[in-house]
C-alpha cells in the first residue's frame, strides 16, 4: 500500500464515522430539536423554555385552560369558564346604540324587546315560549364575560349567536346590563326597524357566515378581550 493510499484510508476511516455522528444535515428525523430531557440552554430565559411554548400548549405543571379556549362547545360548563373574562368595553352612548341593535336583532325573538322572556315566538304560540327572562335575578347576577360568552358557544338548546363578532358582543352584553335597570340611565327598548332594513336603523351583514366561528385569538384573555382587537375602521 502505498504511503498515499494508507493516508487517505486513514482519512475515510476516520471522517466517515464522525461525519455520520454529528450531521449537520437536516431531514424529518434530524432535525434542530428539543431533545427529552434535555435541559434549557443557559441564555434562555429562566422558567421558559428557550423556544417558547406552542400556543394553546398545556404545561406539565397541570394547570388548565378555561374550556372556551379549547372549545365551542354549549355545554354549561364551557359556558361557565367564561366568567372570568373582563369586558372590555365601557359603557357609552356608541356601545348600547350598537348594542341594542344586535340585540333587536338576535335577542328579542326570544327574550323579549325588554328581556322579560315575552317575545315575538312565545306570543306566536305559548308552545315556543322555551327562552327565560334575562332581566331575572340569576341573570343579573351573570358576568358581563358569563353573558359573552353565553352568546359565543349557546348553551343547552340556545344556539350560538357567535356571528355576532366578539366587540360587538360586549356591546350587547353593556345594553342586557341597561335592560336588567344596573346602568344609571334605562336604556330605549323596542324594535328598532323592519328586518333586512340597514343604513342608519340597522347593522348590514356581518363579515362572517353564521356558521363560522368568529376569529378569536388564543391563548391569552388579554388578547381576546383587548380593545386592540376592535377590527379596523370600527368606533
Ligand atoms: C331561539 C331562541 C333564543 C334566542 C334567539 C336567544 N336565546 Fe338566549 N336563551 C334561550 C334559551 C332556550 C335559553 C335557556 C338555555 C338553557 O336552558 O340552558 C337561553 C338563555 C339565555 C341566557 C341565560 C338566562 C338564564 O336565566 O340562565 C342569557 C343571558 C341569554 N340567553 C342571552 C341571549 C342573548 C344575549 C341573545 C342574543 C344574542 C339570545 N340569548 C338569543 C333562547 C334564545
Amino acid at each position: 500500500m502505498s504511503n498515499n493510499l494508507r493516508a487517505r484510508t486513514c482519512a475515510l476511516i476516520v471522517l466517515v464515522p464522525l461525519a455520520s455522528a454529528c450531521s449537520w444535515f437536516t431531514d424529518f428525523k434530524q432535525q434542530p430539536s428539543v431533545g427529552t430531557w434535555q435541559h434549557f440552554s443557559s441564555d434562555s430565559a429562566a422558567g421558559r423554555g428557550f423556544r417558547g411554548n406552542p400556543a394553546g400548549s398545556v404545561p406539565t405543571t397541570g394547570s388548565t385552560v378555561p374550556g372556551f379556549m379549547i372549545s365551542y362547545s354549549n355545554f354549561p360548563v364551557t359556558v361557565d369558564s367564561f366568567s372570568v373574562v373582563r369586558n372590555p368595553v365601557a359603557v357609552d352612548g356608541r356601545s348600547l346604540e350598537n348594542g341594542r341593535k344586535y340585540y333587536a336583532i338576535n335577542c328579542a325573538v326570544c327574550h323579549g324587546d325588554v328581556g322579560d322572556g315575552n317575545g315575538a315566538l312565545k306570543q306566536a304560540s305559548a308552545l315556543y315560549g322555551f327562552a327565560p327572562p334575562i332581566i331575572s335575578d340569576i341573570a343579573k347576577n351573570y358576568s358581563d364575560g358569563y353573558i359573552w360568552g353565553i352568546m359565543r358557544n349557546g348553551r343547552g338548546i340556545m344556539p350560538s349567536y357567535n356571528r355576532i363578532e366578539d366587540m360587538d358582543r360586549w356591546d350587547v352584553v353593556n345594553y342586557i346590563r341597561g335592560l336588567q335597570g344596573k346602568l344609571a340611565q334605562p336604556v330605549p327598548t323596542g324594535p328598532l326597524g323592519m328586518p333586512g332594513e340597514t343604513g342608519s336603523k340597522l347593522p348590514g351583514a356581518t363579515r362572517i357566515g353564521p356558521t363560522v366561528p368568529s376569529a378569536f385569538a388564543r391563548p391569552t384573555q388579554g388578547q381576546m378581550t383587548g380593545v386592540d382587537r376592535r377590527p379596523e375602521g370600527r368606533p
